[in-house]
């Protein structure tokens, strides 16, 4: 079915999809370039992006860019691709100085002297990183969002999703959106049918995928709405196996982050026994890459019942006054914090260039959702932020110059919108307890098989829904189920243990006597 509305149709040169740090940098690039840039988030506050929970910092090059590249490669267990990096540091200085410190004018911290205070993180061989306190990423993006929201070229449109890319011969023309432009309603009325919205170009920042798991330091939208609306349109997808999961989340249930600037600092794992033992694991002990000291941390819960972080070296409620805040929220007192890992980040994603261009013409991706080649398999700390700003400022500077065409959009259909009570509720659940026990930390090529058989049938139920249906959640469900197979192909496809994609044999079946 399609729609011939070039009269009344909306159109933009720019299409920003997501509000994060990419989101933003790129709309910002490419409104300096002199293009009207429209960006889209389902948020309904734009600040309620990964970027916002974003704690430990930003990296910078440090004393030598050539260190920072060796951190990063080792990091990766040797995966992170070279040249992708050699663009990260490239700009990486410039970006931070000219965009965080000059243009929006924000004040990472300082030591005693007045001379800004560098942190360190797990794999870093130095103190390389900005931050304020450890909430950096609030202290980033709100300002950024401020500034984009007041630029002229810009409009931030909030609590709007983008369902599907709108797709022309191999050319990405923009997306059909759920609502339609506000009028007197500030969030603007849903748009039963879809709305198209047509663009020169189009850039997803759509963020991870945290909502494929129970225990995510994502905000709980995060569906992989980009990787999947890029996949279902042909776009190449790489390193998707490669989901990061934090060492330090609080063990609790609604887990909160507990930065790597704590172990940086000095703050110490120990186990059930009341022993430290990252020493038994790696060289690093505490600041081992994330992958090793995930694992050990899982271990050793699974062996000696619990883990927590020691916060006793450090001053604490001094030095990271918002993360003790946290603490005392949720009642935990004293200097033991019990932790456990949580998914975090994807390192993999929609596959780009060192401009963000995917595969298909005239769309973008950047920050979590795409795949630059810097992580590799495992990805180093405070390295997302800068990533995002790096590739969301190329990106918008390459979307520019390319006027909308309005082209036949599929027209989505609405002819029974009353989904079943809970259905993608219950379905979400299935999906996240597929994930969490057969797609987690460590993998068993028997576990995967089984996780893409239940997948597999889950999309199809889903499926069978949205061809009549345009319910947002059905969407971000049909979103999550697309990438979780995904996950699940990619790592079928890897027999070998890198980073964060660890195989294990496969657990022995036991057979009654005789069988
Ligand atoms: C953290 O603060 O530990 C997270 C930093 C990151 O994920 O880069």
């Amino acid at each position: 079915m399609s729609t011939d509305n070039s009269s009344t149709a909306e159109t933009v040169d720019t299409l920003v999809v997501g509000s994060g740090i990419a989101g933003c940098a790129a709309a910002l690039a490419g409104a300096h370039e002199g293009s009207d840039v429209l960006l889209l988030t389902k948020a309904k506050r734009p600040a309620d992006a990964s970027t916002d929970w974003a704690q430990g910092g930003i990296s910078t090059t440090g004393s030598d860019p050539e260190t920072l590249k060796r951190d990063i490669i080792d990091a990766s267990d040797g995966t992170a691709d070279p040249e992708a990096i050699d663009v990260l540091l490239e700009d990486a200085d410039a970006a931070v100085e000219d965009v965080l410190i000059d243009t929006l004018e924000i004040e990472f911290d300082r030591d005693d002297g007045g001379d800004l205070d560098y942190t360190r993180e797990a794999a870093h061989s130095e103190r390389r990183i900005l931050h304020v306190d450890a909430a950096t990423g609030t202290h980033i993006l709100r300002p950024f969002l401020h500034y984009v929201d007041s630029h002229d070229r810009i409009e931030i449109r909030q609590d709007t999703a983008a369902l599907e890319l709108i797709t022309h011969e191999g050319r990405v023309h923009g997306v059909i959106s759920d609502r339609k432009p506000p009028e007197d309603d500030s969030s603007g009325p849903k748009a039963p049918t879809g709305h198209p919205i047509y663009a020169g170009s189009t850039v997803l920042a759509t963020g991870g995928v945290g909502a494929l798991y129970s225990r995510s330091t994502n905000p709980s939208d995060a569906t992989g709405d980009g990787i999947a609306m890029a996949a279902l349109a042909g776009a190449d997808v790489a390193d998707l196996e490669y989901v990061q999961f934090h060492p330090t989340a609080y063990a609790g249930d609604d887990p909160f982050l507990l930065s790597e600037a704590l172990r940086g600092e000095g703050a110490v794992l120990c186990n059930g026994n009341g022993e430290r033992f990252m020493d038994d694991y790696h060289p690093d002990a505490e600041l081992a890459p994330r992958d090793v000291v995930a694992r050990a941390v899982d271990a050793e819960r699974e062996t000696t019942g619990e883990v927590v972080l020691d916060v006793s070296p450090l001053e604490f409620e001094a030095e990271f006054p918002n993360i003790a805040t946290k603490c005392r929220d949720r009642g935990i007192e004293g200097n033991e914090i019990p932790v456990a890992p949580c998914e975090h980040f994807l390192c993999g994603g929609i596959d780009v260039d060192d401009c963000g261009q995917t595969s298909l013409d005239r769309l973008y991706a950047v920050g979590e959702c795409a795949r630059t080649g810097v992580h590799g398999a495992n990805r180093l700390a405070s390295t997302s932020l800068l990533e995002g700003l790096v590739w969301g400022l190329r990106a918008g500077v390459d979307a520019v110059g390319h006027d909308p065409e309005v082209v036949e959009a599929p027209e989505l259909l609405d002819s029974d919108p009353d989904l079943p009570e809970r259905f993608a509720a219950e379905k979400s659940i299935r999906l996240r307890r597929t994930m969490d026990d057969y797609l987690g930390l460590e993998r068993d090529p028997e576990e995967i098989a089984r996780a893409s058989a239940v997948l597999r049938r889950l999309k199809g139920e889903v499926d069978a829904y949205i061809r009549t249906r345009t319910a947002r959640d059905l969407y971000e469900l049909r979103n999550a189920s697309v990438v979780a197979l995904l996950i699940a192909r990619a790592a079928s496809e890897n027999t070998e243990s890198k980073g964060c994609h660890y195989v294990v044999d496969p657990e022995p079946v036991e057979h009654p006597a005789g069988d």
